[in-house]
Order: C-alpha cells, then sequence, then structure tokens
C-alpha cells in the first residue's frame, strides 16, 4: 500500500531534505508533491533535483488566502496526498483547508509548545533565558502552532549560548523527529483523541 504525502516549504527545505532522505521511497511513503508559497526558494531546488513534482502558490496571485488554499487544497487532493507535511511554510493555513484535511496536516516547531509559538521561536527562547527548549511536531489546527503534540524532544540550554549553535542542534533534532512522526502515522501509529495523541510503536 503506498502512502502518497505532500510537503509545504517556504525556505530552505532542510526538513524537507530529511523526509527525502530519511521517508521517501519507503515503506510505501512517497513524496508526491512539493509546494510553495513563493518561487525560488531552495526547498523547490531540492525537490526538482529528487525528482518531485512542485508547484508555487503565492498569496498575492489570489483575492484572499481562502482562495489560495482552496487551490492548493485541490492539488493536493488531486495528488491523493494522505498527510500533509509543514515545515517551514510560513504561513497560517486558513480554516476551510484546514477542515479539508483535518487530522492529517502536521508541523514541525523549534520550540517545546506551548512555549514560543510563530517564527521567531530560538530568539524567543534565548532572550527569555529558557534553561530547556526543543522541538515539536504537533496536527494542524486553526491556531498559532496551537494543534493535538505529537512528539517532543527537548535540548538543554549551555549559560553562555551562541544563537548558531542552538540553531544547528534544534535542526539536527528536527531532522530526526518529523521523519519519525512521518513514518509513525504512514504506518498507522498515531492516534488522535482530543487533543491528546497517543503515538505506538509502529510495529502494528
Ligand atoms: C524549521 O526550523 C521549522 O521548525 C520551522 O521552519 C524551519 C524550516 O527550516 N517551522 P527548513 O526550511 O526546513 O530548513
Amino acid at each position: 500500500m503506498t502512502f502518497p504525502i505532500a510537503v509545504l516549504a517556504s525556505g530552505t527545505g532542510s526538513n524537507l531534505q530529511a523526509l527525502l532522505d530519511k521517508v521517501h521511497g519507503r515503506d510505501g511513503i512517497e513524496i508526491v508533491g512539493v509546494a510553495s508559497n513563493k518561487a525560488d526558494t531552495r526547498a523547490l531546488t531540492r525537490a526538482r533535483d529528487a525528482g518531485i513534482e512542485t508547484a508555487v502558490f503565492p498569496i498575492g496571485d489570489y483575492a484572499d488566502r481562502e482562495a489560495r488554499d482552496a487551490v492548493l487544497a485541490e492539488w493536493l487532493e488531486e495528488r491523493g496526498v494522505r498527510l500533509v507535511v509543514s515545515a517551514g511554510f510560513m504561513e497560517i493555513l486558513s480554516p476551510g483547508f484546514i477542515a479539508r484535511f483535518r487530522g492529517r496536516i502536521v508541523n514541525v516547531h523549534p520550540s517545546l509548545l506551548p512555549a514560543f509559538p510563530g517564527i521567531r521561536s530560538i530568539e524567543e527562547a534565548l532572550d527569555y533565558g529558557v534553561k530547556v527548549t526543543g522541538v515539536t511536531v504537533h496536527f494542524v489546527d486553526e491556531g498559532v502552532d496551537s494543534g493535538p503534540i505529537i512528539m517532543q524532544e527537548a535540548l538543554e540550554l549551555p549559560y553562555h549560548r551562541d544563537i548558531e549553535g542552538v540553531e544547528k542542534r534544534v535542526h539536527e533534532i528536527e531532522h530526526e523527529l518529523l521523519p519519525r512522526v512521518v513514518k509513525l502515522i504512514a504506518a498507522g501509529a498515531v492516534e488522535i483523541d482530543g487533543r491528546q495523541v497517543r503515538v505506538g510503536d509502529g510495529e502494528g
């Protein structure tokens, strides 16, 4: 059985690369499309290099976000996508889109949610002076990084911290955690029960 997935990525695409390297073409999981909100992103180059179909859906080309997301949703549905992975899409998805893919959209976020949602999470965690930060993979709901949490991994912060070093470690964790979650979902090992998410071992 195949498990077609799509990735939404608008940045450097290092999480997309981790998915290409660790899950694409394994256990029936196929990345069948990569969509971005802007052209000329490294993420799209990585997708094309891997022979994956890409599309760009810039918000400015549509009447509003709902209209753009409706076209994006069509594109994903035409490809039979069973899971949408948001990996640096950097935009909130509209309620209509979330309703169409409810429980089938995951996002990777560079903090231990619910701390530091939004776009400057690593800087905000450092500025706040927290001793532990980390990575969260969660289902996407209508809020900002507020959906049910699937998995988290913590990272202790030393007192002498350089932002580049912390970013590097956070990204390394993301590149392990996100592929792991995608594999578990494809294996049917992830079950949502309200805010609680039960994660099995993927062994069936
Ligand atoms: C990651 O830090 C992810 O957690 C956040 O956006 C960043 C995307 O990085 N949502 P990349 O484009 O995958 O390299």
